[in-house]
């Protein structure tokens, strides 16, 4: 018995008609496929809150800029639907692009402050996709709790403010990255990672870590943070997109001393080889990124 499985919105939404109308709460992870355990832990938090779970596949081709991976994304649905299987979905979503944005399309979702900081200078138009496709895949599942992924912290920001502010009705969760045990953050970007690439990744959990024992032992500069995530990182990417240190809630910048008295959203993007990572950290709040981990000498 293979997952329950629509193409069609059509289908889709009979299915959950029907399980509604029998006192089901609808849970719902969507995703762009090429499955991985941090996938399957959004699984779990979604199956703990509700009582059917949809996972929806698509790979959005308006949350990609030119000249970004679109092309060559993983596409691996046999191995994602056994995946959604073993983790107890019970729908999977999984549209064409014509499905999603029918012919003539010409509505986009705007995004407001939240784009701008961290991502949105370096990859414009991105969270517009993610919004508008969000909105779509919102508006297609109807009342249910989404379950998203705090690696991708800016986007859970995008879209709780985009459920709030188009009055969906929606409740959306952010769960704990999942991570190697080296530290790095499970992400279906991983893949491209060449093996000497990927030992170079580990460099990122790291200086998360480092950040975090610096600021549990007391220091509240903002610029000594980031030199110490800097030099870090610095020795292992092919570039760095930013090195940030913002308010959690509005992702606006966080200056000196004071400012980071309360939680502190520290996060990056860089690059290895062409593989663009992000990762990020609550200073503050969350546990550290990497336990095993500690400064040499410490
Ligand atoms: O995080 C992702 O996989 C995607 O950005 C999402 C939320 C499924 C929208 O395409």
């Amino acid at each position: 018995m293979t997952v329950e499985t629509s193409h069609a919105i059509a289908e889709l939404r009979r299915h959950l008609d029907r399980a509604r109308a029998s006192g089901a709460r609808i849970g719902f992870v969507p995703t762009m496929g090429a499955l991985h355990r941090g996938h399957v832990r959004l699984v779990e938090e979604a199956k703990r809150v509700s009582d059917v779970v949809v996972v929806s596949i698509f790979v959005n081709p308006t949350q990609f800029g030119p000249g970004e991976d679109f092309a060559r994304y993983p596409r691996t649905l046999p191995d994602d639907l056994s995946r959604c299987e073993a983790a107890g979905v019970n729908l999977v979503f999984a549209p064409e692009a014509l499905e999603m944005y029918p012919q003539g399309d010409d509505t986009r979702v705007r995004v407001g402050k939240l784009a701008e900081p961290l991502c949105g200078p370096h990859r414009p138009g991105h969270f517009e996709g993610v919004a508008t496709v969000v909105a779509k895949l919102f508006a297609i599942v109807g009342p249910c709790t989404a379950v998203f992924g705090r690696k991708d912290y800016q986007q859970l920001r995008v879209v709780e403010r985009m459920a709030t502010d188009l009055r969906l009705p929606v409740t959306v969760v952010g769960v704990p990255t999942v991570r190697e045990p080296d530290g790095l953050a499970l992400s279906s970007r991983n893949a491209y990672l060449a093996p000497e690439e990927r030992s170079r990744a580990v460099a990122i959990p790291r200086a998360l870590a480092a950040a975090h024992a610096s600021f549990a032992a007391g220091e509240r500069k903002a610029s000594a943070l980031l030199a110490l995530v800097h030099g870090h990182v610095d020795p292992v990417a092919t570039s760095i997109d930013y090195v940030a240190l913002v308010d959690p809630v509005t992702l606006e910048p966080r200056g000196e001393s004071r400012d980071l008295d309360s939680p502190t959203l520290l996060a990056l993007a860089l690059r290895i080889g062409v593989t663009r990572l992000i990762d990020n950290t609550v200073l503050g709040l969350d546990e550290p990124p990497a336990p095993g981990f500690r400064e040499v000498g410490t």
